[in-house]
């Protein structure tokens, strides 16, 4: 396949406060909550842990709290977990997940889909098929809500993944475990493995939000727009999706206002 039609073209980025990215992106995934709603059909999430999306989830909270939004006909598949830790551990990123909004939301918990890192290599491989099987019997992702990690990943995907990589264990990047070192209470504590959806998982989404705030996210955000599309810095390969928004603070897009 050819890598893209016009992969030096920079891609728009949408320069929003991270108050207004999250109204924006919340609003967004609302109206399609309701219009599949209306048309009695379900609305596919994929979602993502950390302090990027944080902002979105609250706003969803207040939808929900003000507006009546309801999550009924919501599935939801996250990104990735930590391999080693039990579902109900309070540093797993389900029971994340259930602190920011599972637990605060009318969402099914049978709909609600964070990969288990909990078990042995063998029974890993097996989980990875068995959720990715899930998505693809859900319909596949509606929208994916995404951040970037400072070395250029998406979800799990360290610098180094293919493009056609498929969900699978991986190795975390010192810079990945360094970034998680105070949640964990020191570096040591910080699992070494990760189970992930593959950059061509992600890819399947219909809509990829891609949010990126701060300074620190800086220069990242400018490799991914500008670098060659490719494993190094594999946040590029999103140039290669259709519908695709790119949404940063002016910090992290490098704008001074
Ligand atoms: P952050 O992580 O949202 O905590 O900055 C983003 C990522 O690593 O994907």
């Amino acid at each position: 396949m050819p890598s893209s039609s016009s992969p030096s073209k920079r891609p728009e980025v949408s320069v929003l406060d991270a108050a207004e990215a999250a109204r924006v992106v919340a609003r967004e995934i609302a109206e399609l909550v309701r219009s599949k709603a209306a048309r009695g059909e379900r609305t596919v999430l994929g979602l993502a842990t950390g302090k990027t999306p944080m902002g979105v989830y609250r706003e969803l909270l207040r939808l929900h709290r003000e507006q009546g939004l309801s999550f009924a006909r919501v599935t939801t598949f996250n990104l990735d977990e930590f391999v080693g830790l039990r579902p109900d551990d309070p540093r797993s990123f389900r029971a994340w997940m259930r602190r920011e909004l599972f637990d605060h939301v009318d969402l099914d918990p049978a709909h609600a889909h964070v990969p288990d890192g909990s078990g042995s290599p063998t029974t890993l491989d097996r989980e990875c098929e068995r959720y990715r099987e899930r998505i693809r019997a859900a319909g596949g992702l509606d929208l994916q809500l995404l951040g970037i990690g400072k070395n250029g990943h998406i979800a799990f995907n360290e610098p180094g993944s293919s493009r056609d990589s498929r969900m699978r264990v991986v190795e975390l990047a010192p810079t990945t475990r360094a970034s998680l070192a105070a949640e964990f209470g020191a570096l040591e504590r910080v699992p070494i493995h990760g189970l992930t959806l593959g950059v061509a998982d992600v890819l399947a989404a219909r809509a990829i939000r891609l949010l990126a705030f701060g300074e620190g996210k800086r220069a990242i955000l400018e490799r991914a727009l500008q670098a060659p599309i490719g494993p190094d810095v594999p946040a590029t390969f999103l140039r290669e999706h259709a519908d695709v928004r790119w949404i940063a603070d002016a910090a992290a897009a490098g704008h001074s206002r």
